[in-house]
């Protein structure tokens, strides 16, 4: 359907199938290279992959890519260019002795599979104990968490201020949506693959926590409301000085989601 679009608007279609050997679940990866000979009348020339070591065998470090165009003129250019990133001759050996090892490659794609279905698995089932959904994800590195309902409200700014809350409070490193032009706030790209298992639960037990405790901000916050409700208001200031940190990180706002970017935050 892509490579058919693209040939009857004449627009260049790159696909970057940089995760095709980290697919864990059903369906299976299908690279546009083995389905373009089926679609009639395809202009090859407008069709391009690029590709990495980087996900499937954890080789950010290596920096070496691959663009399989069947664009002459493409495919000539990224030679020329290429020699302004070269990888070192070791490196080619390495890799080429790797990629070339049948054997190994079965194996470590296969392992690999099902260590990220394992992690995965474990990952979205542990923050399902706190209520909070993941996208149900077949392929790659990273779940997409829900946090929508931790939000203060439906907006960009407010997912910003949950992101570095989880950043400087959690001390969990993941990337708010916004960042990926996510049409809708709340959601937080985690990369749940690249550390070990206790590293791991260490991580999901911070975020439990977190929302456990939002969570129960919550609905204090609510029981406030509903008991207040009716009932005369009075403002009431504490008294100077007896504000600690902890104290109103938790009470000043309901649901506890003061921006650590705040000037009010007390200074630690
Ligand atoms: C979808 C996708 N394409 C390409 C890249 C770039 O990979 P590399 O580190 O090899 O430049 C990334 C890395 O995050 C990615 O997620």
């Amino acid at each position: 359907m892509l490579a058919t679009f693209a040939t009857e608007h004449r627009v260049h279609l790159i696909c970057d199938e940089i995760y095709a050997g980290s697919v864990f679940a059903k369906p299976e990866f299908v690279s546009i290279a083995e389905v373009i000979d089926d679609v009639p009348g395809c202009n090859r020339d407008l069709i391009h992959i690029a590709y990495s070591l980087s996900k499937d065998f954890g080789l950010p470090g290596f920096r070496v890519g691959i663009i399989y165009s069947y664009n002459d003129a493409v495919v000539s250019c990224a030679r020329k260019m290429s020699s302004f990133g070269l990888v070192s001759s070791q490196t080619q050996h390495f890799l080429a002795a790797m990629l070339s090892d049948a054997a190994f490659m079965t194996r470590f794609l296969e392992e690999s599979a099902a260590r990220l279905a394992a992690r995965h698995d474990r990952f979205t089932s542990g923050l399902r104990e706190v209520g909070i959904g993941c996208l149900r994800g077949n392929a790659g590195l990273f779940s997409w968490m829900d946090l929508r309902g931790m939000l203060r409200d439906a907006t960009p700014e407010a997912e910003l201020e949950l992101w570095r809350l989880i950043i400087h409070k959690v001390k969990l490193n993941v990337s708010p949506g916004t960042s990926f032009h996510c049409g809708e706030p709340g959601w937080f790209r985690v990369c749940h693959a690249n550390m070990d298992d206790d590293t791991m639960e260490v991580a999901l037990d911070r975020i439990r926590r977190f929302v456990r405790q939002h969570q129960h901000q919550k609905a204090k916050a609510e029981r406030w409301a509903t008991s207040s409700r009716g009932k005369q208001l009075r403002l009431s200031m504490p008294r100077r000085g007896a504000v600690t940190a902890a104290s109103f990180f938790a009470l000043s706002t309901p649901m506890g989601l003061q921006s650590p970017q705040s000037p009010m935050v007390p200074a630690s």
